[in-house]
């Protein structure tokens, strides 16, 4: 699927703002994910460079990522909710679904012409505290969303990690038929 192979995570982020119906669409996306006992454990919190959170959220963010991060119209964080509302068990999925609400966004966002690149170097405990996490809910991985920008702008060092090839382990490597790993 063209959504799939066009898929990447840059570094070069241009300051266009991301439309709002946009946004929503990402959020419509992730929406659909399948989880078990579709309890829909998926959770964004989200700040636009105007909202006075986004500073917030940038300083959420290790050094190393908010160099280039802090040029994205958009920062989230995707929380997941760790208990089941039924019977208040744990949800030993919670992240696993996170990530495929996170996988549908990702897809849409491609589709419409939106960069994403998610983070884990970021403070979760700066997230919990700042951004507002309430009990139950455990920050999975902080995200730049935005429109491709000019990779010339990126300082050295940066623009050469742009330009890398991207490289994946061999379909051999991760399937294998009747006994793991053969
Ligand atoms: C959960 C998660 C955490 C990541 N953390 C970082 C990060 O802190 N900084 C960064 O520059 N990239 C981060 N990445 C991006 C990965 O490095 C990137 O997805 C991987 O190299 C594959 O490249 P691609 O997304 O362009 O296919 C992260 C990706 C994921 C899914």
């Amino acid at each position: 699927m063209d959504a799939l192979k066009k898929r990447w995570s840059p570094l070069a982020f241009s300051s266009r703002p991301v439309e709002r119906e946009l946004l929503q669409q990402l959020f419509e996306a992730a929406r659909w994910a399948p989880s078990s006992f579709n309890e829909q454990p998926w959770r964004f919190v989200y700040a636009c460079r105007d909202d006075e959170a986004y500073l917030t959220f940038l300083d959420c963010l290790v050094p190393a990522n908010r160099i280039w991060a802090k040029h994205a119209p958009v920062l989230m964080l995707t929380v997941a909710k760790t208990f089941y509302d039924y019977k208040n068990n744990e949800n030993p999925f919670a992240l696993y679904e996170a990530g495929m609400a996170m996988g549908n966004l990702l897809a849409q966002a491609t589709e419409m012409g939106l960069v994403v690149h998610q983070m884990g170097g970021y403070s979760k405990k700066m997230a919990v505290e700042k951004l507002g996490i309430p009990e139950g809910f455990e920050p999975v991985a902080m995200a730049a969303i935005g429109y491709y920008g000019d990779p010339e702008k990126l300082p050295e060092g940066l623009r050469e990690r742009e330009q890398q090839v991207r490289t994946r382990l061999a379909v051999d490597a991760i399937s294998s038929q009747n006994v793991f790993g053969k």
